[in-house]
């Protein structure tokens, strides 16, 4: 089979290599579709060297939508044939066969295409765990959202509107009416140190943004370290902290240590370990599919080094929705 492998910090190639076995626990899935995960760019650019070191030559692939074509004994949800969305914590999906454990992959509904299903794999997963099991959003509350028009963020914005929150998006002016056009009721740019017109604060805020880290990235527990790493506390994160009211609460989806940083104002800091969880990803794929929830992909990108290189450079900066490297559509 076809694999894309990792072979210096920085560095892809194409490689052959033999499908792998599975465990009793574990499903063999033919991939159809990744998604462009920063967790995988910032795995192959080297900035998880140190925090997370690999060994070399490594298969990265986060994100993963697929056919199952193989079960093990003791795999009960899931079926040969079954077309399903999942994590691969450790990487290898960048390969025509992924092996995922069973409770890391979901089903996908008939009608509900791969390529959208994929956007859920991570970005729907952590935006719906970040909201509710994190953050735990409740109907009327008010909800800032950095980095709304991202992966993650542009599935927050649906989640939380949704629920009956009242959503405030951050935002770059060039996204701003694809956020509108989500559902937003408001709109901040980054810079703006204190919105125009009236401004109500926050009850929770999602943070998402990474460039004002100026401390490399520390290890992060568990089976989704690698799509964690560190951001600075909260003196560094000005805006999200300034628009939420006394007490509220702030969800890092990037600081693991956020929790040990002292907050101002009696904030509650914490940090989201997202973790694959089948029940989240059922709720994220019958909203998909029953047409509540807006998968927006921006590109797609062959299933080669460069292609995938390309869809990394892509990404980096004016990213909107998901970028996908796909490499066999469905029939
Ligand atoms: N804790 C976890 O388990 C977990 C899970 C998933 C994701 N994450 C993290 O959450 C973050 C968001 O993920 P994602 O997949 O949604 O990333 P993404 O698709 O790259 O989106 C990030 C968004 O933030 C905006 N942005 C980034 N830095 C900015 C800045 N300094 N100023 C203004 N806008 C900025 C980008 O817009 P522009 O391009 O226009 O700047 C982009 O729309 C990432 O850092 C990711 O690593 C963590």
């Amino acid at each position: 089979m076809k694999q894309i492998e990792m072979y210096e910090y920085g560095k892809l190639r194409e490689q052959s290599g033999a499908i792998p076995d599975i465990s009793d626990t574990q499903i063999l899935v033919e991939v159809y579709v990744n998604a462009v995960n920063s967790g995988d760019r910032m795995i192959v650019s080297g900035a998880m060297k140190t925090a997370a070191p690999l060994r070399l030559p490594h298969v990265p692939g986060l994100e993963l939508a697929g056919i199952v074509r193989r079960t093990g004994r003791l795999v009960t949800s899931l079926r040969e044939g079954d077309r399903v969305v999942g994590l691969s914590p450790a990487g290898g999906g960048y390969a025509d066969y992924a092996v995922l454990e069973e409770s890391c992959a979901a089903a996908v509904p008939a009608g509900l295409a791969l390529t959208g299903a994929v956007s859920l794999a991570a970005a729907g997963l952590s935006a719906r765990q970040a909201l509710f099991v994190f953050g735990g959003l409740r109907p009327g509350q008010r909800v800032l959202i950095e980095g709304a028009a991202g992966a993650v963020g542009h599935l927050a914005v649906q989640l939380a509107k949704q629920s009956g929150a009242y959503v405030i998006a951050v935002a770059r002016p060039a996204q701003h009416e694809f956020l509108r056009g989500l559902g937003a009721d408001r709109i901040i740019r980054y810079d703006e140190e204190t919105p125009d017109g009236s401004f109500e604060p926050a009850d929770l805020a999602l943070g998402m943004i990474r460039e004002a880290a100026s401390s490399p990235p520390q290890p992060a527990d568990g089976p989704n370290a690698a799509l964690s790493s560190a951001q600075p506390g909260p003196e560094l994160q000005p805006q999200a902290y300034r628009l939420l009211k006394d007490g509220g609460t702030f969800v890092s989806l990037i600081s693991p240590s956020i929790a040990n940083v002292p907050s101002p104002r009696g904030i509650r800091a914490l940090f989201a370990r997202v973790l694959p969880n089948q029940s989240d990803w059922t709720a994220l794929l019958s909203d998909a599919s029953e047409g509540r929830l807006r998968l927006h992909t921006e590109a797609v990108f062959p299933f080669t080094a460069d292609g995938i290189q390309e869809a990394y450079r892509n990404s980096e900066h004016g990213k909107r929705g998901q970028f996908l490297i796909v490499r066999k559509n469905e029939e």
